[in-house]
């Protein structure tokens, strides 16, 4: 069975640049789901999400647009903005963990709440014509939440429904829960993606077996901690391109030099690729020193070094 992969969205990592230099040096992904639009109860689109969005910032990718929100007005406001940019689709994130935002009554904090949910989806499908899909977690408390959920998703026409198979509670913590997502499979008329811990090609073979019948997976942390893993995943080989460091080194290269030209000042492009290396230094022989040698460098140039001798070394 042919697979489809796609790129989980990471708020704060998996922006255009990211998606354009991972395209470019990486390929293995079919479709990026761009990090969430949220308002904020003002019906205004940030300049950040605008960037992010913008077609001609995204002219070699599929890229869908997510929203998360719990108001049917926000939604359809955001509606408006995308199709007008020319997408077909939004995906609806029902997954975030963060108390700030499930105590609102959003992300995962959204699951438990099926009225809610069908007065949004029966107006977004009544008065527009986008294509919905979902990105949920299982439940914020148990991973059962959702099943009293899927009998008013069942209502609806959405495209897919993708599933990170922990709890919000959970934040990221304790593995994926595997029974529950079985259960899901189950329970729902809907296409289910997989998501969660997908970071070797081992583990995303453990999947396929474990779920013969999915054919879409989703893939947030572990493509950044290992880029190569999607297109080794696609071409089904544990091996590593001969120039794999020289690849690296080149997308590193790409993405520094966008996000150094992008942010101002030395603290936040320090931060911005700090944030990078937690997940790329997992890939490194040694993952400690190697996060420990960027957190070290203070400025540009003790940077730039610390990246050479990392390379250097692998
Ligand atoms: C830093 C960070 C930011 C995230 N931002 C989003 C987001 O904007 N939208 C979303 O649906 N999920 C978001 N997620 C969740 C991931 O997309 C993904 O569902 C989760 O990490 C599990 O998949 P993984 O084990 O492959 O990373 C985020 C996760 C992290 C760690």
């Amino acid at each position: 069975m042919p697979i489809t992969l796609l790129s989980s969205p990471l708020q704060g990592f998996t922006d255009f640049r990211f998606r354009n230099a991972f395209n470019h040096y990486f390929g293995g992904i079919d479709t990026f789901y761009a990090p969430y639009i949220r308002l904020n109860g003002k019906m205004v689109i940030k300049n950040s999400y605008q960037r992010d969005l913008l077609p001609e910032n995204n002219t070699e990718l599929e890229v869908i647009p997510q929203i998360m929100t719990n108001d049917a007005d926000e939604f359809l406001f955001v509606v408006d903005y995308i199709q007008q940019l020319g997408y077909k689709e939004l995906n609806w994130n029902l997954g975030c963990p963060y108390p700030m935002v499930t105590k609102r009554g959003m992300g995962s904090g959204l699951i438990c709440d099926p009225e809610k949910i069908n007065h949004i989806l029966d107006r977004v499908h009544t008065e527009t014509d986008i294509i919905v899909s979902m990105k949920m977690r299982m439940g914020y408390e148990h991973p059962e939440e959702i099943l009293d959920t899927f009998p008013i998703l069942d209502n609806y026409p959405l495209k897919n429904i993708a599933i990170h198979a922990r709890i919000g509670k959970q934040l990221y913590k304790g593995g994926v829960n595997l029974e529950a997502f079985q259960r899901c499979i189950e329970n729902t008329k809907h296409k289910l993606y997989y998501n969660g811990d997908i970071t070797s090609v081992a583990k995303f073979k453990e999947m396929q077996a474990r779920f013969p019948n999915i054919d879409h997976f989703m893939m947030g942390r572990g493509l950044i901690a290992d880029p190569f893993l999607p297109s080794m995943i696609k071409n089904d080989t544990t091996e590593y391109p001969k120039n794999r460091w020289k690849i690296f080194s080149e997308f590193h290269d790409t993405i520094y030099q966008q996000y150094d030209a992008a942010l101002s000042g030395p603290t936040p492009i320090k931060m911005k690729m700090q944030g990078f290396w937690e997940y790329f230094s997992q890939s490194f022989s040694n993952p400690q020193k190697t996060f420990k040698k960027i957190k070290k460098a203070n400025n540009p140039r003790t940077y730039q070094q610390a990246v050479a001798e990392i390379l250097k070394n692998e």
